[in-house]
């Protein structure tokens, strides 16, 4: 009975996080427009305080918004400087109140939906002491890898997907 009254509160709570995602709007932006880039900055500052922000004038760019119209996520996308045929994942962000309802991982997959609309064949990103981003990852389908010539800082962990 105890067991069956939490299980019941829990598929409740499940139910009510599945709702409130599916009211969130990602929209593709325009970058090149000055209130939107002030958006994006906003909202790096916001999920990222402690980095510094990533230039939004290159690449693909989305917005998440709530029901009310208040911007809660982003997510870009770049080609690889690396590879021509290959997309880099280069920075997402969910305000505090919207994490843990899967917003991240459909910020991956508006993405990787444009990366296969552009011909692209890969996907490649990393992440440092992120374990939240590494599970929605894997979770879109990304799995580690070690590239030739590492980028990132000390313990950055390496992911691809193909397309
Ligand atoms: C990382 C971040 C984008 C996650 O956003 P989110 O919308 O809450 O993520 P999701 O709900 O899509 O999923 C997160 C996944 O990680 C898991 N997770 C969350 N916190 C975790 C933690 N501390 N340890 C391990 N796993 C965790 C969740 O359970 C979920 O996995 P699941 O779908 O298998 O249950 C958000 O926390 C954030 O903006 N952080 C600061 C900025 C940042 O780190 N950006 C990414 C690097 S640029």
């Amino acid at each position: 009975m105890y067991y069956g009254a939490a299980s019941n509160a829990n598929n409740t709570s499940q139910l009510m996080k599945q709702r409130s995602t599916n009211m969130l709007k990602i929209k593709l932006v325009n970058n090149h427009n000055l209130q939107v880039a002030d958006r994006l900055l906003s909202l790096q500052h916001e999920c990222l305080p402690y980095d510094k922000p990533y230039n939004t004038l290159s690449g693909y760019w989305w917005i998440a918004t709530t029901a009310d119209n208040v911007d809660c996520g982003f997510g870009g996308l770049v080609n690889s400087v690396r590879w021509s045929d290959c997309g880099y994942l280069c920075r997402a962000g969910v305000v505090p109140n919207s994490r843990g309802r899967g917003l991240q991982k459909k910020l991956i997959r508006v993405r990787v939906n444009k990366a296969k609309a552009l011909g692209w064949n890969w996907l490649v990103t990393d992440t440092h002491d992120n374990p939240a981003s590494a599970n929605s990852l894997i979770a879109c389908g990304f799995k580690m890898f070690e590239p030739s010539s590492p980028w990132g800082a000390r313990g950055t962990l390496y992911w691809r997907k193909k397309l």
